[in-house]
């Protein structure tokens, strides 16, 4: 009782603190990787520097560093739709937690609000990976739920579609009026690695978790290696008003769930 007392304080805790964009959201330090040996780590640092600084240039970066046995690949992207600096922002902080979080293994992932930041001894880029899942859904229920899950279906078709096309940096966003006083907005992103068919899938394996885990519930998150997907009912991508969104999305409780490979 003590372990899921403690266990539940946890996962409140990091819904909460996900918000603040400034906390991970999620993480993974792959205990099932193998160790890291001197040379390895040596490869991690530079190739975190190398992604750092063409990241924060132009939002994305998939790289990899040395060679042989100790050749690292990595893989940074920022949300599209923020700033230059706060992508910035987001990444150098993501490089350093990300070595705080997993010193030891060579498969590592980080994601925050704004970035995600994963590298791997492994080649993994091009590859559809939906192994490691964190979904936080909003514990209030919508009070329509068949016109909601109509308009949700649609608009995730439409920016789905967008994410999918060549061009698109693999964004998606969009909203729709559930009435004349209620929005429902989207966005969905895959890492820029992906041809537009293996985004579609990613995506479309995401959207599952909706029917699922996200069940009628008034906002969802699905976050994947490949793919990130996420409604609420209001705004929390931009352009905005940063501090409204940031206001209305602190007072929602969540609960939420991780799925290992
Ligand atoms: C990694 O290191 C730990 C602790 O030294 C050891 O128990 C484990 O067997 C090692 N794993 C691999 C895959 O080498
Ligand atoms: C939402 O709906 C589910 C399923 O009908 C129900 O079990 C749950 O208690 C509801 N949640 C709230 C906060 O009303």
């Amino acid at each position: 009782m003590a372990f899921l007392h403690h266990f539940y304080f946890l996962i409140f805790a990091l819904c909460i603190l996900y918000v603040k964009s400034t906390d991970p959201s999620a993480q993974v330090c792959n205990e099932n990787s193998k160790n890291t040996t001197t040379k390895i780590t040596n490869n991690i640092n530079s190739l975190l520097t190398k992604l750092v600084q063409t990241t924060s240039l132009s939002g994305y970066s998939a790289t990899s560093y040395g060679t042989g046995q100790a050749q690292v690949f990595g893989l940074a992207q920022c949300r599209q739709d923020v700033s230059t600096e706060d992508c910035s922002t987001c990444i150098q902080e993501a490089s350093k937690e990300i070595r705080n979080i997993c010193p030891n293994n060579v498969d590592a992932r980080i994601w925050y609000e704004y970035c995600f930041l994963r590298y791997n001894t492994e080649n993994f880029i091009g590859q559809l990976d939906t192994g490691y899942g964190t979904f936080y859904a909003n514990v209030e229920n919508v009070t329509d739920p068949n016109t909601f899950n109509e308009k949700l279906g649609a608009l995730m078709n439409q920016i789905s579609s967008s994410a999918s096309t060549p061009g698109s940096k693999g964004i998606g966003k969009g909203e729709t009026e559930l009435t004349p006083f209620v929005t429902l907005y989207a966005l969905v992103q895959c890492t820029q690695d992906l041809s537009p068919l293996l985004c579609r899938q990613c995506l479309a394996i995401a959207e599952g978790v909706f029917e699922t885990f996200c069940d009628e519930k008034k906002g969802c998150r699905v976050i994947y290696s490949s793919c990130y997907v996420r409604y609420e009912l209001y705004p929390f991508f931009f352009p905005l008003d940063k501090k409204l969104a940031l206001e209305s999305s602190s007072i929602k409780n969540c609960s939420s769930y991780v799925t290992k490979p």
